[in-house]
């Protein structure tokens, strides 16, 4: 009987396209980032336009990272994995179609209406409310075939990586819709449907669970699929996994309030917040540590395989993150680190430590699955892996050193009972740490380049040898 290779089998196109411009999209993310950090520590860099202000920059910064490299991960692996883990070609090709150059339709929009100062305001849901509607619709479509290939499924059962994605489909879904809902009075104006506090709380709801959705739970999918697979292991502990799934999709809903400690909203909102935080560091690090637990007994691969190196060390940039987050949340600690550069060290040991590494090192794993060879230079994925963890690790030291400082400068006291340092002086004393996180992220830059590079040499390299065009044709026999 004659089987259809995979590449007959299986919609790897639509995954190919992802790839691609996942790492286009990841090296103009962090371009836009280490401009908008130069401008933080020389402001001449804002060069009067009000194109290039840092204001106007900085949402283009974290929609390009969040929305066009993280989407293009997240649906690359999500339509890789789904159809291997079921067996099945992806339910819709047309819909999958319609999912990438509508994702990229999307990301356009923010690129021509973010530096022109068209926003809603709304932090991580700044697009305006016309590109709002095309944001669901899109999503949808993403969401309806990830459903419909998991219902036509060959397997008998659902492996838990689907379920990981599954959650960040749903709940992203109506997180979105609902932090959307605003009254248009214009193409390009609207208001939010809720006003004050709960404007706040729905908007803290929405950006919270961002991060809890998207950034963790879509990615810990990928790092249920690729750790084992690159591992060839499998998961150290299934009914760990499952655990860890069912305690995120109950947790992370309640954290918002935890970014508006202090403010008009209800004490007791806040207090309930920081206490489910305090309680996510269990199944957070139960994740973690199953996740890095699926290498035991072959902790040497990581001595040669530097894609493993990428999806383990980006466990421990998770389990760090997870760690802080919860402590952050505590109204005591709070009180310093809010407003201040620790939350964005925070942020960046989550998304350059954990989210970037762990989607990295998922491509890397991709491109030699649908290009059908290795990659160009296993030494340049080293050299990447280097850049990416140094320029992390200085971004985020940077930070935590200039948040804790800014925070304790603002309450410092004299034995008169006036501030002690004026805000102006607070600013001076960042400017080292400034340009410390722009040198950082400029080495961060640098391996995104290099893996930009090597994706292309991989590319060719497929087509010189014809292995794509050989997987596309050959027929094996069962
Ligand atoms: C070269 C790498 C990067 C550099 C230099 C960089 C730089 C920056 C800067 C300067 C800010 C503004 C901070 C402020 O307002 O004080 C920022 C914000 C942010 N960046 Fe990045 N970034 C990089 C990569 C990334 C990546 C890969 C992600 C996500 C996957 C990311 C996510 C964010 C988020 C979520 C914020 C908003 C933080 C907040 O509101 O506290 N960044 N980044
Ligand atoms: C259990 C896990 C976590 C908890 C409890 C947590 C908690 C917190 C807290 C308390 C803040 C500061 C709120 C404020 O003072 O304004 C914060 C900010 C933030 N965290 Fe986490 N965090 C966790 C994990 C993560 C991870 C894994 C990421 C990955 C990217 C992340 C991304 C962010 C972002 C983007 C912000 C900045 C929001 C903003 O102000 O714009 N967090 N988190």
């Amino acid at each position: 009987m004659v089987e259809a290779t995979v590449e007959q089998k299986y919609n790897f196109d639509v995954v190919r396209w992802f790839t691609v411009m996942a790492v286009v999209y990841l090296v103009v993310g962090a371009l836009v980032g280490v401009y908008i950090a130069s401008e933080l520590a020389w402001p001449v860099l804002n060069l009067d336009n009000p194109w290039l202000s840092f204001g106007r920059l900085r949402p283009l910064h974290t929609n390009a990272v969040i929305f066009a490299f993280g989407g293009c991960v997240l649906m690359a692996t999500g339509f890789y994995s789904v159809q291997r883990t079921c067996g099945v070609r992806v339910w819709s090709d047309k819909m999958a179609w319609f999912t990438f150059w509508g994702w990229n339709t999307i990301i356009v929009l923010a690129v021509v209406t973010l530096p022109l100062g068209l926003t809603q305001g709304k932090e991580y849901a700044e697009l305006e409310w016309p590109i709002d509607i095309l944001i669901a619709v899109v999503w949808l479509s993403f969401l309806a075939n990830f459903v419909m290939t998991l219902a036509v499924r060959k397997t008998s059962h659902i492996y838990v990586s689907n379920w990981f994605y599954l959650g960040m489909l749903v709940m992203i879904t109506y997180l979105h819709v609902v932090n959307s809902l605003a009254i248009p009075v214009g193409l390009f104006t609207s208001y939010s449907l809720f006003s004050g506090v709960q404007d706040g709380m729905i908007q803290w709801w929405w950006g919270h669970n961002a991060v809890g959705f998207y950034l963790t739970a879509g990615f810990l999918g990928i790092m249920y699929y690729f750790v084992p697979k690159q591992a060839n292991r499998p998961v150290f502990s299934y009914r760990l996994s499952v655990v860890h799934f069912w305690a995120l999709m109950f947790g992370y809903v309640w954290l918002g309030p935890h970014h508006l400690q202090y403010t008009a909203l209800p004490d007791w909102t806040g207090s309930l917040g920081a206490a489910v935080s305090l309680a996510m560091i269990i199944p957070s690090w139960g994740g973690a540590v199953n996740g890095m637990m699926t290498l035991s007994g072959a902790w040497d691969k990581l001595r040669t395989d530097y894609i493993l190196r990428f999806l383990i060390i980006s466990l421990a940039f998770y389990a760090m993150s997870t760690f802080e987050g919860p402590v952050m949340s505590l109204k005591t600690v709070n009180a310093l680190s809010h407003y201040t550069d620790w939350t964005v060290g925070h942020v960046h040991s989550g998304a350059l430590g954990w989210v970037a590494m762990v989607g990295m090192g998922a491509l890397y794993h991709l491109m030699t699955r649908i290009w059908h060879t290795e990659i160009f230079s296993a030494k340049l994925v080293n050299l990447h892996f280097w850049t990416a963890t140094i320029g992390a690790v200085v971004y985020i030291v940077a930070m935590w050193v200039s948040g804790i400082m800014q925070g304790l400068m603002w309450r410092a006291y004299d034995e008169y009972g006036t501030l002690a340092y004026t805000f102006a002086e607070s600013v001076e004393a960042m400017h080292p740490y400034y340009a410390m996180r722009a040198i950082g992220g400029m080495i961060f830059l640098l391996g995104a380049v290099i893996m930009l590079l090597n994706t292309v040499l991989t590319i060719r390299k497929s087509v010189a040898e014809g292995s794509l065009r050989a997987a596309r044709a050959a027929t094996a026999t069962a």
